[in-house]
């Protein structure tokens, strides 16, 4: 699918040839004398039309328009929720099969926010799944126009957002693969697929190099499946070397049955999902290989199964994980943390200006937040800010959560440095604070995915969060990626 950005006014628009044309209101809109300025305005004298989101009326080969087919739309402030909330009502127009090139036009002077929503939201509605499914009917929305007043002031912001589909659709791709096709040797094979773009390499360990580097937590988390486990680290280099990166850590579960702290059958199957913030890390490095910014970033992903097994690991089993801190594993379903804390220690070795792990970590922050913002949780406000800002410029939100140190008394154990669990009570801070007894000396934050990840029900499904915010808090850090200018600039700086 292609996004083109145009100047198009509403008389324009009105002259557009094309499937669908999705006309976008916005409050207090004064209507000129177009074609479709006069229906909007008669629409709304006759209250078949109102601006707010949600509300929309769709036309048929209406005379004078070029448009086989048109929706009006209100969106009320046009903010990222008002876009959303109207492509809750337009959307499902977008997987019709006879929409092969559609325009969104704006009216009204359009802001970067706005243009940004519209571009995620049309790739979010016209989004399919085909891998396993090969009889279904893939995407045919092949090119879309989005067209505005003023191109000018929404350049970048539309060509930033472009990139950030194409990253989070890599990761709902990852993320909605069943755990029989998304290994995690297949897992590594897709983050050698990015080193084929400029700036991205990438580098692939197994269990012999995870054993030497006395990765004991993730050694024991892998040891009751059958496939071998992965450890990626890949690289991009958009800055000189003397930059320090961010470095990106995402839990790459590609099945979590809780191994002999086995789960209950019922939704078991969603914890193919596990792998979210691994995926969300192949797609931020999937919108880094479009953007090619003047940025270091870093990506780490312990991937593994997590399975019951003769050889798997028991309640009640210590291990030394790389940081020399011996873990009582009290159940083996809080595996997530086990092999994050290895790659926490990993990460050390980048000397990173900062740290940002991303995992499906805890049931209990989907009881917490639910699907609508991410946990955060930091030991730097300047980078929590930074990260908060980012969600909510990509609309993909967060909320920063506590990391008192009261809150890890529940992890203390007669039989080992630290136990992998605390109490039922605030089950998502108290992992996080065992995360934090590996944290490095570099600014961290984790961000708790759980319930942002994917959706369950009949829209069952990766999301690609928390891509959105990652790749708009690492464009921030870049503060001017100056695409193509890549070379160019890192000579400049170098010298
Ligand atoms: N992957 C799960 C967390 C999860 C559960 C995410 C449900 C989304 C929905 C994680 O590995 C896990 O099992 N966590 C346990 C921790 C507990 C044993 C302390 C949990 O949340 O129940
Ligand atoms: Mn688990
Ligand atoms: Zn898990």
């Amino acid at each position: 699918m292609n996004f083109d950005l145009k100047t198009l006014d509403l008389a324009g628009a009105v002259a557009e040839k094309c499937d669908l044309l999705v006309l976008l209101v916005p409050d207090g809109f004064v209507p000129g004398d177009d074609g479709l300025s006069v229906i909007v305005a008669q629409a709304t004298k006759a209250k078949d039309l109102e601006t707010k989101p949600g509300k929309c009326l769709q036309l048929y080969q209406a005379p004078g328009i070029a448009a086989r087919r048109v929706v009006l739309a209100g969106m009320g402030k046009g903010d990222a929720r008002s876009v959303r909330q109207a492509f809750g009502a337009v959307g499902a127009v977008f997987k019709n099969g006879s929409v092969k090139r559609a325009v969104v036009c704006l009216a009204g002077p359009a802001r970067p926010e706005t243009v940004a929503a519209v571009v995620q939201n049309v790739a979010q509605a016209s989004y399919v799944y085909t891998t396993t499914k090969p009889k279904a009917e893939a995407r045919v929305l092949g090119r879309v126009v989005v067209g505005v007043s003023d191109t000018s002031a929404v350049a970048q912001s539309f060509e930033h957002s472009v990139a950030m589909v194409v990253g989070i659709e890599f990761a709902r791709e990852w993320g909605n693969r069943p755990a029989n096709h998304a290994t995690p040797t297949l897992l590594a094979e897709a983050a050698k697929s990015l080193a084929k773009f400029p700036g991205i390499q990438c580098k692939v360990m197994g269990p012999t190099e995870v054993s030497r580097l006395g990765m004991g937590a993730f050694l024991a988390v892998a040891k009751g499946s059958g496939e071998p486990l992965r450890f990626i680290e890949l690289r991009y280099s958009g800055a000189a070397k003397t930059q320090a990166p961010v470095v990106l850590v995402g839990k790459g579960i590609t099945f979590d049955t809780g191994g002999i702290s086995i789960k209950p059958a019922p939704e078991m199957d969603e914890m193919k999902f596990d792998m979210c913030g691994a995926a969300s890390v192949l797609g931020v490095f999937r919108a880094l290989a479009e953007l090619q910014p003047a940025i270091n970033v870093v990506g780490l992903v312990p991937a593994c199964e997590n399975m019951p097994d003769g050889r798997a690991i028991k309640p009640g089993d210590v291990v030394t994980s790389m940081s020399g801190q011996t873990i009582e594993i009290l159940n083996t379903d809080a595996e997530g943390r086990l092999v994050l804390c290895d790659a926490l220690t990993y990460a050390a070795r980048f000397k990173p200006a900062a740290v940002v792990d991303i995992a499906t970590l805890t049931g209990a922050c989907v009881i917490a937040l639910g699907g609508v913002r991410s946990g955060l949780f930091a030991t730097d406000d300047a980078l929590a800010d930074a990260l908060l800002k980012a969600g909510d410029a990509a609309d993909d939100l967060c909320w920063r959560m506590p990391l008192d140190d009261d809150y890890a008394e529940g992890l203390k154990t007669h039989f080992a440095d630290v136990g992998n669990v605390a109490g039922r009570p605030a089950g998502a801070v108290t992992a996080a604070k065992f995360l934090q007894r590996f944290v490095g000396e570099y600014p961290w934050a984790h961000l708790d995915i759980a319930g942002s990840a994917w959706k369950s029900g009949a829209a069952k499904g990766a999301t690609g969060r928390p891509v959105g915010l990652l790749v708009q808090y690492l464009l921030g850090a870049a503060k001017d990626p100056a695409p193509k200018a890549r070379t160019r600039k890192v000579a400049a700086r170098s010298a």
